[in-house]
């Protein structure tokens, strides 16, 4: 399918540049210095399908910045969203990546892979899969990060409010590298980040919504069975990536959680 971005500014004063060619870049400058950020959203929402984009992130000296790449039912107390967050790095200093899963309103549950390769050298393959199983992160074929369908167990899973697909970057020197400690270095802005090959296979939402049938087909591509679970070498990236390159489960924080969430008990 066609990209079909458009621009908006979260923060109106903020200038914003992107093309609205196939490969637009976004960036954030000294403008941006009180400003969250900015970025690109789809036009429309959708419910379950596949989106992939591939991303160059910023290269060099990145830390304090965020980019991210999600889906949001921008429903604010009742939002569902699927995050994946790149957290930039002083230079030389890995990237870490950041995934968060929001269902029904509730978010907190992060968790964090460095990644093997360097992100800002090259474009590499972000995707999400959302069906009525499962919620897939990819880093290019290699699954980052499971959140299954556990409603039987009354687990809150996103499933009944269609999501936009949106990407955006960031100030976020108050807390992503290094917990905060790393502010951002203004004077190697502006910070661009590169996408290209937007990908987005998915049932898109008619408006009104009650004319949508999306919520209860089950007949599309990505809830047919081979991608209600995991294949075996995916599962074993998978476990290659828990073991190897997880850096933080907000599953295993005690000092957060004190009671395991349900849905760490109820399996990855
Ligand atoms: C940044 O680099 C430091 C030092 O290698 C590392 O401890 C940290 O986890 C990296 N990532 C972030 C987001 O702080």
């Amino acid at each position: 399918m066609a990209p079909q971005s458009n621009s908006y500014l979260i923060n109106p004063q903020v200038s914003l540049s992107i093309s609205l060619s196939i490969s637009p870049s976004i960036y954030l400058d000294k403008t941006c210095y009180l400003c969250k950020g900015c970025g690109i959203a789809s036009k429309n929402k959708f419910m379950f399908g596949h989106v992939s984009m591939k991303i160059k992130l910023i290269s060099g000296d990145s830390a304090g910045t965020v980019t991210a790449f999600y889906l949001s039912s921008e429903t604010d107390t009742i939002r569902d969203e699927l995050d994946f967050e790149f957290l930039g790095n002083r230079s030389g200093q890995p990237y870490t990546v950041q995934t968060n899963v929001y269902a029904h309103g509730k978010g907190d549950r992060e968790q964090r892979v460095n990644l093997w390769f360097d992100p800002s050298a090259d474009y590499h393959t972000y995707s999400i899969l959302w069906n009525h199983h499962h919620v897939v992160f990819f880093v290019d074929a290699v699954p980052v990060r499971v959140y299954k369908n556990n409603e039987q167990k009354g687990v809150p899973y996103p499933n009944s409010q269609p999501m936009g697909i949106y990407s955006t970057v960031w100030n976020a020197d108050d807390w992503a590298t290094r917990g905060g400690l790393e502010k951002i270095d203004w004077s190697k802005a502006p910070f661009y980040a590169y996408y290209k090959d937007f990908d987005i296979e998915a049932c898109e939402e008619a408006i009104p919504s009650w004319l949508s049938s999306c919520s209860k087909t089950s007949s599309n591509w990505w809830d047919t069975p081979s991608y209600q679970q995991l294949d075996p070498v995916q599962n074993r990236l998978y476990r290659w990536v828990r073991l190897n390159h997880m850096v933080y489960d907000y599953c295993t924080d005690r000092s957060r959680f004190a009671v395991q969430p349900p849905e760490c008990l109820a399996g990855i």
